[in-house]
């Protein structure tokens, strides 16, 4: 192992705790990933890996092979971790606010087990407050908590491990940030030294803030409906801005998947417990719902016609479900809450997605899946792309004009140009483009 950090434990191998213990392998540690579902620390000790990301399968069991990266159900073995690495889900609860009981259990169990001196790093998006709160519980004076929050996008977890615009460690005591930095030695990213609660609300500052950012977007978008202007051009010219930037200015059907929403809802509550009304944050949230019914008058609008026609009845296509390109994710997936307000108006439903084999329609219920994206066509009045999947620019639309009613493709990602629709003949509704409206 490298530096003083000895074996370092990972807890939970979800996406980003699995993406962490193989990556900290990869730069050379020793590790040990914890998780309590034993079916999955079968599986991974059987050299399956349960998790979809681009890399990953290939430095776990070069981690393996190499000895250094193991995996356990059983958490005595962070008896001998110098750092224990947090990477457990904290999903939001009624009220609302994220669930921690997760982490506060592992916690608790960590008081008895941890060697002297040790360091817990917390990747998980907690609340703020919570690495102080966590050092009340394990009430041990030899060991540090400190946040370390990840910035991972689901689908580029490992290059953004290994390739991170910054590492940030908030820390209380010198000796256990320089601990938690020697674990990154090897990966070339500016590192953020700071307090753990500024490093806490950070991970939220940056997530609410890319919220904000598309539903900014997603209003505009709206707006270039209306006055007759295009949103890709309107992004052209913002993104050549340095100050605002190039990324998240593509319209979509909504923000979604484990992170920004859930995020966004706890920083809004954070403030309210200290006083302050962000409404800006309140704001995106409802444009990102308002999104939903925008998408769903398209649609609308795509079969009959008229913005409020009735689709009861119609057959619609959907192309693309997860809640982006590049991830097998459905969790809170703006294309699953189309598909459930579209069902609610009575419409027939057939979905096509790459990473959602037909084989998981218990996951889409009001959803027929197919496993070729031209049967979404079949006897269709509409087809929407959701997800901006590249081979959905690829197909060839004169085969899906041929099986569809005269169908309108709505196009909510801005994947199609015109010459993809031209020569079918299919007519194109694109979010964001008022200059075909
Ligand atoms: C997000 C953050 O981007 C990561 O930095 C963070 O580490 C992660 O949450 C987390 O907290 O764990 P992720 O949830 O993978 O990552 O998703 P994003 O790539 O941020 O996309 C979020 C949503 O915005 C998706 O629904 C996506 O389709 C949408 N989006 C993104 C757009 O509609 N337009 C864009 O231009 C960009």
């Amino acid at each position: 192992a490298i530096g003083t950090t000895g074996t370092i434990g990972v807890v939970g191998a979800g996406y980003v705790g699995l993406t962490t213990a193989a990556c900290l392998a990869h730069l050379g540690h020793d590790v040990v990933c914890v998780d309590t579902d034993r079916r999955k620390v079968a599986q991974l000790r059987g050299g399956a890996v349960p998790v979809r990301e681009p890399g990953l399968d290939e430095i776990v069991h070069d981690g393996t092979r190499a000895r250094r990266l193991s995996f356990t159900s059983d958490i005595e073995a962070l008896a001998v971790c110098g750092v224990v690495m947090l990477c457990l889900p904290t999903p939001m609860d009624e009220s609302g606010d994220p669930d921690t009981s997760a982490v506060d259990s592992v916690v608790r169990q960590l008081a008895t087990l941890l060697p002297a001196d040790a360091v817990v790093a917390s990747k998980s998006t907690v609340p703020v407050g919570s690495a102080h709160r966590a050092e009340r519980l394990l009430n041990r004076a030899d060991v540090a908590v400190v946040s370390n929050p990840e910035f991972l996008r689901e689908g580029h977890a490992v290059e953004d491990f290994l390739r991170p615009a910054r590492i940030v460690i908030g820390a209380s005591d010198a000796w256990a940030c320089h601990l938690v930095e020697r674990m990154y030695d090897g990966v070339d990213a500016p590192i953020v030294r700071t307090d753990p609660v500024s490093a806490e609300l950070a991970k939220y500052a940056c997530n609410a803030f890319l919220a904000v950012k598309l539903s900014y977007t997603n209003l505009l978008a709206a707006l270039c409906e209306r006055v007759g202007a295009e949103i890709g051009e309107v992004a052209r010219v913002m993104a050549l801005d340095d100050r605002i930037g190039a990324s998240f200015l593509r319209p979509g059907p909504g923000w979604g998947g484990s992170c920004l929403p859930k995020d966004t809802v706890a920083l809004l509550r954070t403030g309210r417990r200290a006083g302050l009304d962000f409404g800006l944050v309140r704001a995106a949230i409802d444009v990102n719902a308002q999104q939903l019914d925008r998408v769903v008058r398209d649609v609308r609008r795509a079969v009959t016609g008229e913005e409020c026609g009735r689709i009861a009845g119609h057959r619609i296509g959907l192309l693309g479900l997860t809640f982006k390109a590049g991830t097998a994710d459905l969790r809170d997936s703006p294309a699953l809450a189309v598909a459930d307000a579209l069902a609610r108006e009575g419409a027939v439903l057939t979905g096509y997605d790459p990473e959602v084999p037909s084989d998981r329609q218990r996951a889409v219920a009001d959803i027929r899946l197919v496993d070729d994206p031209y049967q979404v066509a079949k006897g269709a009045s509409a087809v929407v792309l959701l997800t901006e999947w590249p081979e959905f620019a690829e197909l060839d639309w004169s085969v899906i004009g041929a099986a569809a009613n005269n169908p309108v493709v709505v196009d909510t990602r801005g994947i199609l140009d015109d010459s993809d629709v031209e020569q079918p003949g299919i007519d194109r509704i694109a979010l964001g483009d008022g200059t075909h409206r």
